[in-house]
Protein backbone atom coordinates (compact mmCIF):
# COMPACT_ATOMS: atom_id res chain seq x y z
CA UNK A 1 0.00 0.00 0.00
CA UNK A 2 1.22 3.31 -1.00
CA UNK A 3 0.52 5.61 1.89
CA UNK A 4 -1.63 8.87 0.68
CA UNK A 5 -0.69 10.66 4.07
CA UNK A 6 3.09 10.88 2.82
CA UNK A 7 4.06 14.10 2.39
CA UNK A 8 5.95 13.36 -1.13
CA UNK A 9 3.00 11.35 -2.02
CA UNK A 10 0.65 14.28 -1.02
CA UNK A 11 2.31 16.73 -3.01
CA UNK A 12 3.04 14.45 -5.92
CA UNK A 13 -0.73 13.81 -6.10
CA UNK A 14 -1.73 17.34 -5.83
CA UNK A 15 0.06 17.93 -9.14
CA UNK A 16 -1.38 14.44 -10.57
CA UNK A 17 -4.87 15.81 -10.03
CA UNK A 18 -3.97 18.63 -12.51
CA UNK A 19 -2.96 16.61 -15.41
CA UNK A 20 -5.78 17.44 -16.99
CA UNK A 21 -6.35 19.85 -19.61
CA UNK A 22 -8.91 22.04 -21.17
CA UNK A 23 -9.38 20.15 -24.27
CA UNK A 24 -9.51 16.61 -22.65
CA UNK A 25 -13.55 16.32 -22.80
CA UNK A 26 -13.05 16.63 -27.30
CA UNK A 27 -11.41 13.60 -27.43
CA UNK A 28 -14.27 11.63 -25.30
CA UNK A 29 -17.08 12.98 -27.48
CA UNK A 30 -17.87 12.69 -31.06
CA UNK A 31 -16.64 16.16 -33.34
CA UNK A 32 -13.32 15.99 -33.83
CA UNK A 33 -12.36 16.02 -37.57
CA UNK A 34 -9.85 13.24 -39.05
CA UNK A 35 -7.43 16.22 -39.70
CA UNK A 36 -7.58 17.39 -35.93
CA UNK A 37 -7.26 13.74 -34.45
CA UNK A 38 -4.05 13.54 -36.45
CA UNK A 39 -2.37 16.57 -35.39
CA UNK A 40 -3.16 14.87 -31.92
CA UNK A 41 -1.98 11.22 -31.98
CA UNK A 42 1.27 13.00 -33.89
CA UNK A 43 2.02 14.56 -30.96
CA UNK A 44 1.22 12.12 -28.45
CA UNK A 45 3.59 9.98 -30.43
CA UNK A 46 6.46 12.35 -30.82
CA UNK A 47 6.78 13.63 -27.54
CA UNK A 48 6.80 10.68 -25.75
CA UNK A 49 4.92 7.43 -27.28
CA UNK A 50 7.37 6.41 -29.66
CA UNK A 51 10.52 6.89 -27.12
CA UNK A 52 8.65 5.78 -24.33
CA UNK A 53 11.23 2.64 -23.43
CA UNK A 54 13.89 4.72 -24.29
CA UNK A 55 13.43 7.10 -22.11
CA UNK A 56 13.14 4.23 -19.39
CA UNK A 57 16.43 2.92 -20.15
CA UNK A 58 17.66 6.29 -20.24
CA UNK A 59 16.54 6.56 -16.28
CA UNK A 60 17.85 3.08 -15.66
CA UNK A 61 21.25 3.83 -16.71
CA UNK A 62 21.95 6.05 -13.94
CA UNK A 63 20.12 3.98 -11.33
CA UNK A 64 22.60 3.02 -8.43
CA UNK A 65 23.28 -0.96 -7.40
CA UNK A 66 19.24 -0.76 -6.11
CA UNK A 67 18.27 -4.33 -7.31
CA UNK A 68 14.42 -3.27 -6.63
CA UNK A 69 14.74 0.07 -8.81
CA UNK A 70 16.37 -1.78 -11.48
CA UNK A 71 13.96 -4.72 -11.76
CA UNK A 72 11.37 -2.53 -12.00
CA UNK A 73 12.66 -0.36 -14.63
CA UNK A 74 13.55 -3.16 -16.39
CA UNK A 75 10.56 -5.06 -16.52
CA UNK A 76 8.47 -1.64 -17.46
CA UNK A 77 11.37 -1.23 -20.42
CA UNK A 78 11.06 -4.97 -21.41
CA UNK A 79 6.77 -4.71 -21.58
CA UNK A 80 6.98 -1.47 -23.53
CA UNK A 81 10.03 -1.91 -25.91
CA UNK A 82 8.25 -5.87 -27.13
CA UNK A 83 4.81 -6.46 -25.47
CA UNK A 84 6.31 -9.80 -23.44
CA UNK A 85 4.65 -9.22 -20.50
CA UNK A 86 0.89 -8.94 -22.15
CA UNK A 87 1.90 -11.39 -25.23
CA UNK A 88 1.19 -8.65 -27.47
CA UNK A 89 3.92 -6.67 -29.10
CA UNK A 90 5.95 -3.07 -28.55
CA UNK A 91 3.65 -0.36 -27.57
CA UNK A 92 4.57 2.41 -30.00
CA UNK A 93 3.87 -0.51 -32.48
CA UNK A 94 0.55 -0.78 -31.14
CA UNK A 95 0.15 2.72 -31.06
CA UNK A 96 0.79 2.41 -34.91
CA UNK A 97 -1.85 -0.20 -35.38
CA UNK A 98 -4.25 1.85 -33.47
CA UNK A 99 -3.73 4.51 -36.35
CA UNK A 100 -4.21 2.42 -38.93
CA UNK A 101 -7.49 1.60 -37.36
CA UNK A 102 -8.44 5.33 -37.66
CA UNK A 103 -7.38 5.17 -40.84
CA UNK A 104 -3.85 6.94 -40.94
CA UNK A 105 -0.69 5.70 -42.70
CA UNK A 106 2.60 4.58 -41.04
CA UNK A 107 3.98 6.70 -43.60
CA UNK A 108 2.31 9.72 -41.71
CA UNK A 109 3.99 9.12 -38.38
CA UNK A 110 7.27 8.89 -39.88
CA UNK A 111 9.62 11.17 -38.44
CA UNK A 112 10.35 13.32 -41.66
CA UNK A 113 6.34 13.73 -41.77
CA UNK A 114 5.53 14.50 -38.34
CA UNK A 115 8.66 16.76 -37.22
CA UNK A 116 8.18 19.96 -39.18
CA UNK A 117 4.70 19.89 -38.09
CA UNK A 118 5.58 19.61 -34.50
CA UNK A 119 4.22 22.91 -32.05
CA UNK A 120 7.01 24.06 -30.20
CA UNK A 121 6.02 23.77 -27.17
CA UNK A 122 6.10 19.34 -27.62
CA UNK A 123 9.56 20.40 -28.94
CA UNK A 124 10.39 22.09 -26.14
CA UNK A 125 8.53 19.01 -23.69
CA UNK A 126 10.08 16.06 -25.53
CA UNK A 127 13.84 17.80 -25.53
CA UNK A 128 13.09 18.59 -21.54
CA UNK A 129 11.98 14.74 -21.24
CA UNK A 130 15.08 13.77 -22.51
CA UNK A 131 17.35 15.82 -20.56
CA UNK A 132 15.86 15.17 -17.07
CA UNK A 133 15.75 11.33 -17.87
CA UNK A 134 19.71 11.27 -17.63
CA UNK A 135 19.97 14.17 -14.71
CA UNK A 136 20.59 13.14 -11.14
CA UNK A 137 18.94 12.48 -8.89
CA UNK A 138 17.31 9.38 -10.41
CA UNK A 139 14.43 9.28 -7.80
CA UNK A 140 13.49 12.64 -10.01
CA UNK A 141 14.17 11.18 -13.37
CA UNK A 142 11.86 7.94 -12.31
CA UNK A 143 9.43 9.93 -10.32
CA UNK A 144 8.49 12.41 -13.71
CA UNK A 145 8.73 9.16 -16.17
CA UNK A 146 7.12 6.79 -14.04
CA UNK A 147 4.82 8.67 -12.37
CA UNK A 148 4.37 12.20 -13.86
CA UNK A 149 4.26 10.76 -17.67
CA UNK A 150 3.10 7.43 -17.43
CA UNK A 151 0.51 8.22 -14.42
CA UNK A 152 -2.91 9.74 -15.39
CA UNK A 153 -5.38 12.42 -13.55
CA UNK A 154 -6.67 8.81 -11.89
CA UNK A 155 -3.71 8.34 -9.81
CA UNK A 156 -5.09 9.43 -6.39
CA UNK A 157 -8.62 7.39 -6.85
CA UNK A 158 -6.04 4.19 -8.38
CA UNK A 159 -3.86 4.28 -5.21
CA UNK A 160 -6.90 4.85 -3.11
CA UNK A 161 -8.25 1.82 -4.66
CA UNK A 162 -11.75 3.79 -5.29
CA UNK A 163 -10.88 3.69 -9.41
CA UNK A 164 -9.98 0.48 -11.21
CA UNK A 165 -9.00 0.92 -14.84
CA UNK A 166 -11.13 -0.65 -16.95
CA UNK A 167 -9.52 -4.14 -18.81
CA UNK A 168 -9.93 -6.27 -22.04
CA UNK A 169 -13.13 -6.18 -24.21
CA UNK A 170 -14.67 -3.46 -21.58
CA UNK A 171 -12.02 -1.27 -21.81
CA UNK A 172 -11.81 -1.79 -25.87
CA UNK A 173 -15.59 -1.57 -25.92
CA UNK A 174 -15.96 1.53 -24.25
CA UNK A 175 -12.82 3.51 -25.49
CA UNK A 176 -14.21 7.37 -27.52
CA UNK A 177 -12.13 5.98 -30.98
CA UNK A 178 -14.19 2.75 -30.89
CA UNK A 179 -17.75 4.17 -29.96
CA UNK A 180 -17.48 7.70 -31.56
CA UNK A 181 -14.78 6.90 -34.15
CA UNK A 182 -15.07 3.73 -36.05
CA UNK A 183 -11.87 2.14 -34.73
CA UNK A 184 -12.20 -1.66 -35.04
CA UNK A 185 -11.83 -3.20 -31.56
CA UNK A 186 -9.16 -5.42 -33.01
CA UNK A 187 -6.57 -2.39 -34.02
CA UNK A 188 -7.33 -1.56 -29.97
CA UNK A 189 -4.38 -3.80 -28.43
CA UNK A 190 -2.63 -0.53 -26.86
CA UNK A 191 -5.49 -0.22 -25.00
CA UNK A 192 -6.06 -4.30 -23.99
CA UNK A 193 -2.11 -4.04 -23.31
CA UNK A 194 -2.40 -1.49 -20.69
CA UNK A 195 -5.23 -2.95 -18.90
CA UNK A 196 -3.30 -6.20 -18.28
CA UNK A 197 -0.21 -4.99 -17.30
CA UNK A 198 -0.08 -1.34 -16.14
CA UNK A 199 -1.69 -1.38 -12.63
CA UNK A 200 1.62 -3.26 -11.62
CA UNK A 201 3.49 -0.54 -13.00
CA UNK A 202 1.38 2.09 -11.42
CA UNK A 203 2.54 0.29 -7.55
CA UNK A 204 5.63 -0.16 -8.91
CA UNK A 205 6.19 3.66 -9.85
CA UNK A 206 5.65 4.44 -6.55
CA UNK A 207 7.74 2.28 -4.45
CA UNK A 208 10.71 3.01 -6.20
CA UNK A 209 10.55 6.58 -5.64
CA UNK A 210 9.51 6.59 -2.05
CA UNK A 211 11.66 3.61 -0.69
CA UNK A 212 14.53 5.49 -1.50
CA UNK A 213 13.74 8.90 -1.18
CA UNK A 214 14.41 9.59 2.40
CA UNK A 215 16.90 12.83 2.02
CA UNK A 216 14.54 16.27 2.15
CA UNK A 217 16.64 17.88 -1.04
CA UNK A 218 15.93 14.84 -2.95
CA UNK A 219 12.45 14.60 -2.03
CA UNK A 220 12.07 18.20 -3.27
CA UNK A 221 13.58 17.98 -6.37
CA UNK A 222 11.19 15.32 -7.29
CA UNK A 223 8.51 17.28 -6.31
CA UNK A 224 10.05 20.22 -8.17
CA UNK A 225 10.42 18.30 -11.19
CA UNK A 226 7.21 16.63 -11.48
CA UNK A 227 5.86 20.48 -11.17
CA UNK A 228 7.98 21.77 -14.16
CA UNK A 229 6.33 18.94 -15.62
CA UNK A 230 2.93 19.44 -15.33
CA UNK A 231 3.84 23.09 -15.73
CA UNK A 232 5.34 21.99 -19.70
CA UNK A 233 2.57 19.58 -20.20
CA UNK A 234 -0.56 22.09 -20.28
CA UNK A 235 1.70 24.46 -22.25
CA UNK A 236 2.76 21.05 -25.00
CA UNK A 237 -1.20 20.70 -24.50
CA UNK A 238 -1.78 24.06 -25.45
CA UNK A 239 0.01 23.95 -28.19
CA UNK A 240 -1.92 20.87 -29.20
CA UNK A 241 -5.52 22.33 -28.86
CA UNK A 242 -4.25 25.47 -30.93
CA UNK A 243 -2.82 23.51 -34.19
CA UNK A 244 -6.36 21.75 -33.93
CA UNK A 245 -7.92 24.87 -33.62
CA UNK A 246 -10.09 24.03 -30.63
CA UNK A 247 -11.06 27.06 -28.78
CA UNK A 248 -10.96 27.21 -24.79
CA UNK A 249 -14.30 27.92 -23.24
CA UNK A 250 -13.33 29.78 -19.84
CA UNK A 251 -17.10 29.94 -18.53
CA UNK A 252 -16.98 26.16 -18.56
CA UNK A 253 -13.27 25.04 -18.15
CA UNK A 254 -10.93 25.12 -14.83
CA UNK A 255 -8.47 28.10 -14.79
CA UNK A 256 -4.83 27.28 -15.67
CA UNK A 257 -3.57 25.01 -13.00
CA UNK A 258 -2.31 26.22 -10.02
CA UNK A 259 0.88 24.18 -8.03
CA UNK A 260 1.01 24.30 -4.68
CA UNK A 261 4.78 25.19 -3.42
CA UNK A 262 6.70 21.73 -2.70
CA UNK A 263 8.83 24.23 -0.09
CA UNK A 264 8.35 23.12 3.76
FE1 LIG B 1 2.63 1.65 -22.60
Amino acid sequence: MIPLSHPTVDRLLAIMDQKHHWAWPSFTRPGLSRAQLLVHFRHEYATYVRDFPVLLARVLGQVPDLIDVRRALAENIYEEQTGGLSKSAPHPELFLRMMEGLGFARAQFEDKAIEPELHASARTYRDWLRTKSIEAPWQAATALLTIFVEGSVNERSELAGTYTRAKGDAAVMRHPLVVHYGCPPEAMHLVRAHGDVEGGHRGDAWRMVLDHTHDDAVAKTVVDTCMDGLARWHRYRDGVAELMGLVRDTATTAPPPVVASASR
